[in-house]
Order: C-alpha cells, then sequence, then structure tokens
C-alpha cells in the first residue's frame, strides 16, 4: 500500500486543502512551485490571499462546501501573488471525513494545447490563409518584372547606386520565398493515408536536416525499437518534422545546439472531441531542443499563421504543422523552458488489417 503522503507529494499537479475558515491547511509539492512559496510560508494562511481567481467563484463554493459536492471551474486566470496570471482548470471536492475542508486542484492548461480552442481557431487561421493564398498569386507576377527590372538597371550604374538595385532583389527574393511558403498551403491536399514507419521518417528528416539548415546541431535518436507503424502520409509528416527540426535549429543560432528526437509508445492516450467521440493517439514523437524556448509574447499562439518571433520569419512553418497534424486526426503540443522546449506529436497507429499487424 502506497501511503497518502507518498501520492500527495507525487501529484503533478498544484494541490490545496483548505480548511473551513478557508485557510491553507496543507499544499503539495506542486502547489509550492505554483506559490513559489514553502509550504511553511503558506500553511495556516487565507488561501484566496494566496491565490487569485479571476471569476467570481465564493457562492459555487460555498455551495459546494455545504452540500458535500465538487466543483469545476474551467478556463480561469488563476494568479498568485508574484507572477502573472495563467489560465488554468480548477477542481474542487469536499475533504472526506473532514466535513468544510475542501480539496482544491489547479491545472494550468497546457501550453499551446491544439485541442482545447477547437475549431474556431483552425476555420479562423484557414479564412486568413485562404486570403493570403490568393494575394500569393496575384503578387509573385509584378515582383518577378521588378526582379528583372532591378537586374537590368545594375548593369549600367555605377557602384553605388547598385547597393540598392541587390536591395531590391535580394528583398524581392525574400517575398518570394514567403509567397511560395503561402502556397504550399494551397497545394495541401488531404494525406494520403497509409502505414508509417515513423523512424524512417525521422531519419530522412535528420539527414536532411544535417546537411542544411541544421550543420551546426546535434541530433540525437532515442528510439522506442518496438514502436508499431504509425498511420498518415509520410510526405506531410517528413514536412512537420523538418519544420519542428528547422525551427529548433534557428532557435539554437550558429552557436548549434542538440536536438533529441524521442518516440515511444502511450496506449492511454486518446483525443477526446466535445461531441464524445475520440481515438487513440498512441504513437509518440518528441522533438526536444536545448534553445532559448519559446518567446514568452507569443508562446500560447506559435500555431497560427503569422505568428513569428523573428525578425525575418513568416510564422508558417508551424501553422503548416497544425494543419497537417489536424489532417491526421493528430494532435500536437508544445512545452517550453529556457533550455527545454519540446513539441510533442500524437498520432493514430496504422490499423491492423492494413498493417499486417496483431490486434492492439
Ligand atoms: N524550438 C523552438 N524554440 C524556440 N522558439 C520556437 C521554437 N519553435 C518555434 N518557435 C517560435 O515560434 C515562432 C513561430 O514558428 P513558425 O511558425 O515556424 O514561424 P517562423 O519560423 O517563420 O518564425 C518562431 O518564430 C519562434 O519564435
Ligand atoms: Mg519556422
Amino acid at each position: 500500500m502506497i501511503s497518502d503522503q507518498v501520492i500527495w507529494a507525487s501529484l503533478p499537479v498544484p494541490a490545496f486543502i483548505i480548511d473551513p475558515e478557508d485557510r491553507i491547511s496543507d499544499v503539495n509539492s506542486s502547489g509550492e512551485g505554483f506559490l513559489n512559496a514553502s509550504r511553511k510560508s503558506v500553511v495556516g494562511h487565507p488561501v484566496w490571499d494566496q491565490i487569485a481567481v479571476d471569476a467570481p467563484l465564493e457562492e459555487a463554493f460555498l455551495r459546494a462546501r455545504q452540500q458535500g459536492t465538487p466543483l469545476f471551474v474551467n478556463d480561469v486566470d488563476v494568479g498568485s501573488g508574484n507572477r502573472a496570471p495563467l489560465q488554468c482548470a480548477l477542481q474542487i471536492a469536499p475533504l472526506l471525513g473532514h466535513p468544510g475542508s475542501m480539496i482544491m486542484i489547479v491545472s494550468p492548461r497546457e501550453l499551446a494545447s491544439r485541442m482545447t480552442r477547437g475549431n474556431t481557431v483552425k476555420s479562423a487561421a484557414q479564412s486568413a490563409i485562404g486570403m493570403a493564398e490568393m494575394l500569393a498569386h496575384e503578387i509573385k507576377n509584378p515582383l518577378a518584372g521588378i526582379t528583372g527590372a532591378a537586374q537590368l538597371l545594375s548593369m549600367n550604374i555605377g557602384p553605388q547606386d547598385l547597393e540598392l538595385t541587390d536591395l531590391i532583389v535580394a528583398e524581392s527574393r525574400r517575398i518570394v520565398k514567403l509567397l511560395e511558403q503561402v502556397e504550399q498551403f494551397g497545394n495541401l491536399s488531404q494525406p494520403d493515408f497509409k502505414p508509417v514507419n515513423i523512424h524512417d521518417v525521422l531519419d530522412r528528416a535528420r539527414r536532411s536536416a544535417l546537411l542544411g539548415f541544421g550543420a551546426d546541431m546535434t541530433i540525437i535518436e532515442d528510439y522506442d525499437p518496438s514502436l508499431p507503424l504509425a498511420y498518415g502520409d509520410p510526405d506531410q509528416l517528413l514536412q512537420v518534422v523538418l519544420n519542428l527540426l528547422k525551427n529548433a535549429s534557428e532557435a539554437a543560432g550558429p552557436k548549434g545546439g542538440t536536438i533529441r528526437l524521442h518516440t515511444y509508445f502511450e496506449h492511454s492516450f486518446r483525443l477526446r472531441r466535445s461531441d464524445g467521440s475520440g481515438h487513440s493517439l498512441p504513437l509518440q514523437i518528441e522533438i526536444i531542443d536545448d534553445g532559448p524556448g519559446l518567446p514568452e509574447n507569443i508562446r500560447s499562439d506559435i500555431f497560427d499563421p503569422f505568428v513569428s518571433g523573428k525578425e525575418n520569419g513568416t510564422g508558417l512553418g508551424l501553422a503548416l504543422v497544425s494543419k497537417i497534424v489536424s489532417d491526421h486526426d493528430g494532435w500536437i503540443t508544445a512545452e517550453s523552458v529556457p533550455g527545454q522546449t519540446i513539441f510533442r506529436l500524437s498520432l493514430r497507429r496504422a490499423p491492423r488489417e492494413v498493417a499486417g499487424q496483431d490486434k492492439e
């Protein structure tokens, strides 16, 4: 039998016991981290002084306490004295055997999770991209004309003006590159589903990264050799991994860094939709880098188109990743602290009649 103390200390989410007078009577170690304060310094203090919840909770909380029923609150901003508020879900329940005491679990919403935001973001992104695609098409032709004209001019001018025509040509190239990325969205067809060996995809991406944009990086393979086949479009999945490797390499900068490609099987991982349907996403692929981490100001929007933390970025790399992953019925999340950024991709397993494998 595992002791309650061990379970309490191991809970990976902040948890608090609130006494009948609304004081903190215990806090687990995640909770100490959340408050950025030690257990000793908060126990006995009024809980709502330590934890600021941006929602009119009192009445519901009181009712839960009086009736001995649990209370769930989603998507509230929860602050704690010395830190910016985080969006969290609160789960509150009466503590068995201690009338009036409540246990409260605070789950910060997983960073940049694609699941909670559902389809609204996707369709907004889709129409922004549709518009951009049209523009891209319209701009490319005149741009080619401008570049050509600048090149012609450059043949008959002195060296100081040459700088200017070079600038026109270089900037035009940059725009063409951006437009080509926008057009990639339009060209993206529905995935051609087949059983895919994810390790082959990762190997191809790794080799191509090391020859090009990732030449300064060390890429470590940390594979689960027994991983079953995934179900997806190998070329599109390659594109996903390449975009993630490219971002990790760019974040590291010219001094380079280390990327770990980690695969594992997690059979309990399911995608659940609001309509109640769902399916299992047991194949996990993590791309982990040791760079500076996601910029604070854009971290919740990185999967949206045109969101970039780079001076010359297009903000389309992760938007394309997100589109491909959702076409695959998969899921992607990002977690980041300075020194460790993890993009985790969860995919379906190939159906056994296609893969010729044993039952799950
Ligand atoms: N591994 C990473 N480490 C740090 N920041 C990252 C990482 N991956 C993505 N980002 C941030 O997310 C932003 C959006 O990425 P992306 O959609 O690929 O656009 P782009 O690379 O063109 O800026 C990047 O500009 C960068 O600020
Ligand atoms: Mg990118």
